[in-house]
């Protein structure tokens, strides 16, 4: 309780000293106006000016309350030195007193004005410094270039992110920051940008100063003068590494859940080649006149659970390169997977392949984003119904690129209007026990990687409910490391 008293004794103190010395500042402006009025020939019949510049000087350096007070002791002296009788006090005519009246009007205003005038200033400087400070200490790398592509200004993330201190950044260009290959990506931000247009924020990757890459999200704007006219850009760069880690980890487990799914069609599969072969060995033991025969045939059958695991492990492994893919034979893979929950659903299947349809991809992901959209098709019949498959050579709709195009149809439950909009976000899902709202999600991330598109039209109500995927993939891409 003491230490709080002469807390506050101490803050009354140190206010009153601090007030005094601004009073006496106004007093000491009030004087050097009077000393140039006496001293200096040039300002003698200028002592109106003089006192106003000083209650100006007042409010704008020292605050608005000695102002005030510079205002009534200046109207004083007036009185005193510039209305007759001279040197003074009391006024003598009714024109006297509206003078002075009116002077302490306009130097109470002007002295109002200035001090906003200042307030406003100061306030402009702290929101600068707190800007300053944000950039400063952001998370994000953020840094700015002139006209010429030269970077200009480079916070401590960006040291952090690219590796250069301040000192070797500025006056660098900003292309050095992406990889060669991505060179053409800078060359088109900046053409945008000086065309007057905005770069919203997309996935890329960037390069440390000791070659190695890291993954960013980068938005880039163009700075503007007070004429609006285009000075340079400023450019965000957030560090996604641990963003796409676990967005790694949510696309392994959808593969896996893919695959587990599956397991169950292949053991049924598997079993039928397996007791023919039971079958044909036992009769190759007994028959060795007819052995051979049975042995090829046992051998056929060895093929064909052979290409079964083949398939199955596709799902789960990729070979380490894009290959040429054929997405009508991996359809009909898939349809032959998946022949027993079709036929026990009693779901009549329709195909139609046009043209010869060769995409450059992984196979396995292509497997993997048909078997999605066929299982969300079986989910959608569970009483039956019919499904429809078209492969087709044909072109992009947006910008004529070549391509596969790939539509699964089916007549099932449909996806209300309003949900259509969120069935690509991870974990939508309206199969509450069965479902990880995955599936669709990565079946998008496949699409993308692949260079493509995907589409989906549906209607829930009515007399004739369903969905259509169409989904477009061009014939040559390169697939980006950065999905
Ligand atoms: N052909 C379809 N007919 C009706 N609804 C569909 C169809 N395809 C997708 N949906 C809707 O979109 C949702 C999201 O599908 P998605 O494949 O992403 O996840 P999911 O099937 O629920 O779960 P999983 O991750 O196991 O695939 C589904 O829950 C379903 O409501
Ligand atoms: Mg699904």
């Amino acid at each position: 309780m003491s230490g709080n008293g002469a807390n506050l004794k101490s803050w009354v103190a140190r206010n009153r000293y601090s007030s005094l010395a601004h009073y006496a500042g106004a007093a000491l402006a009030v004087w050097v106006a009077l000393s140039l009025w006496t001293f200096s020939p040039v300002l003698h019949r200028h002592l109106f000016v003089l006192l106003l510049a000083a209650v100006l000087f007042t409010a704008r350096f020292i605050g608005f309350g000695p102002a005030v007070f510079c205002s009534l002791v200046s109207t004083a002296c007036l009185d005193f030195f510039a209305v007759p009788p001279y040197l003074h006090f009391g006024i003598r005519t009714g024109a006297d007193a509206e003078r002075l009246t009116v002077f302490l009007a306009i130097s109470v205003f002007a002295g109002s004005m200035a001090r906003q005038k200042t307030l406003a200033e100061s306030r402009a400087e702290r929101t600068t410094r707190e800007m300053a400070a944000i950039v400063e200490y952001s998370a994000d790398a953020i840094y700015s270039t002139g006209p010429d592509g030269l970077i200009t200004s480079w916070n401590r993330a960006a040291e952090q992110l690219y590796g250069y201190t301040p000192e070797e950044a500025v006056g660098l260009s900003v292309a050095r920051l992406a990889p060669p290959e991505r060179q053409a990506e800078v060359d088109r931000n900046l053409e945008i940008l000086n065309r007057g247009g905005h770069v919203a924020s997309y996935r890329t990757e960037r390069m440390r100063k000791d070659g190695t890459r890291w993954p960013a999200l980068l938005s880039v704007s163009a700075l503007r003068n007070a004429r609006g006219e285009i000075v340079g850009t400023s450019a965000i760069a957030r560090d996604i590494s641990a963003e796409k880690q676990s967005e790694e980890a949510m696309r392994r487990s959808e593969k896996l859940a893919t695959a587990g799914r599956l397991a169950a069609s292949i053991a049924h599969e598997i079993n039928n080649p397996l007791e023919a072969i039971v079958n044909l060995l036992y009769l190759a033991r007994h028959d060795s006149f007819h052995a051979a025969d049975y042995l090829t045939q046992a051998e056929q059958e060895v093929g064909r659970v052979a290409r079964l695991a083949q398939q199955a492990l596709g799902f789960v492994r990729d070979a380490g390169a894009p290959g040429s893919m054929d997405p009508a034979a991996i359809m009909d893979e898939i349809l032959q997977l998946y022949s027993r929950k079709l036929d026990g659903r009693r779901i009549r299947v329709t195909r139609r392949y046009r043209g010869s349809c060769q995409v450059n991809g992984y196979s396995g992901e292509l497997r993997q984003l048909l078997a999605n959209l066929l299982v969300n098709a079986l989910d959608a019949m569970p009483d039956g119904g019919s499904l429809q498959v078209r492969v087709a050579t044909g072109r992009d709709w947006s910008d004529g690129r070549e391509g596969v195009r790939i539509t699964v149809a089916d007549n099932g439950s449909g996806i209300p209007r309003n949900h259509l909009r969120q069935i690509f976000e991870p974990f939508y899902t309206t199969k509450k026990d069965t479902g990880t709202g995955l599936g669709l999600w990565v079946s998008r991330g496949i699409v993308q990687k692949h260079g493509g598109s995907i589409r989906v039209r549906s209607r829930a109500s009515g007399r004739s409910t369903g969905t259509v995927f169409s989904i477009f993939l061009p014939q040559q891409h390169e697939i980006s490391r950065v999905a």
